[in-house]
């Protein structure tokens, strides 16, 4: 079944929703609305996309009516060297969206893969549009399988709850109005309310055995800096800033 936008639109009024049953990608479409001066908090929903975009060139599978595929303009008022923060503020609504629709504990894996027993249930895309963050979120949802030579594992909240169909409207509004809490939270709190949530939320922040995908290095985690990038100490001793890239379990 579609996504029943006018749901979503009655419950998330401060959001103004673009919805499309099908389009390349809703990142696209979300740029060409912040250049037109779209405000803070427009989203672009898409019950398929056919050309979706993962981090690092990867494309996102986007079946349609199986998962979430959504993009959001941010003005977070971020320094420029904080932008990673963006990212992490992102994925905790996100985790928070999940467990509060679904009761499924997730786990965070810098910078932005939502986990839930070790396998990726979500994605998280930022972009930088001159001072403005085109977020773009990805879920898998009522998928109930995925391709056995994917690079990272993959679930879905059905194939997570024992074959229960979940109402992807649900979770779409409690990510917008979790977005909006953590938004607040970076507002009030600034970039160290972030790193603390992210941190307390995460099991792979400190004290993880982890390969950097990037460059085959090991070592174990040290904690997030003052910008959002992953500290790693390397098997030598020294602590390396991880600024790019992802990590997967050693
Ligand atoms: C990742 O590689 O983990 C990030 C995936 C982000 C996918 C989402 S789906 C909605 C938005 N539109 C896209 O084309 N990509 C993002």
């Amino acid at each position: 079944m579609p996504l029943n936008i006018e749901f979503i639109r009655l419950r998330c009024g401060r959001n103004e929703i673009h919805y499309f049953q099908s389009v390349g990608s809703t990142m696209t479409e979300a740029q060409w609305l912040a250049e037109t001066g779209a405000p803070h908090g427009t989203v672009v929903l898409a019950d398929e996309q056919t050309a979706g975009i993962g981090r690092l060139g990867r494309s996102w599978i986007s079946d349609a009516e199986a998962g979430i595929y959504c993009s959001v303009l941010l003005d977070l008022a971020l320094q420029a060297e904080d932008i990673p923060i963006a990212s992490l503020l992102v994925g905790l609504a996100t985790a928070e969206a999940i467990e509060k629709s679904t009761q499924l504990a997730c786990d965070l894996r810098w910078p932005n893969d939502v986990l839930i027993q070790e396998r990726k249930t979500a994605g998280i895309l930022t972009q930088l549009l001159d001072s403005r963050i085109v977020a773009g979120i990805g879920i898998n949802v009522n998928q109930t399988s995925f391709p056995p030579n994917l690079r990272t594992p993959a679930t879905s909240l059905r194939i997570e709850s024992n074959g229960r169909v979940q109402a992807r409207e649900e979770i779409v509004i409690r990510l917008l109005e979790a977005i909006d809490t953590f938004s607040h939270v970076l507002a009030s709190g600034g970039t160290g309310a972030i790193l603390r949530a992210f941190t307390a939320a995460s099991r792979y922040a400190i004290h993880r055995r982890v390969v950097v995908e990037e460059n085959g290095c090991n070592g174990t985690t040290a904690g997030l800096d003052r910008h959002g990038f992953l500290l790693l100490r390397t098997d030598d001793g020294h602590v390396q800033r991880i600024a790019s890239g992802g990590i997967r379990p050693a």
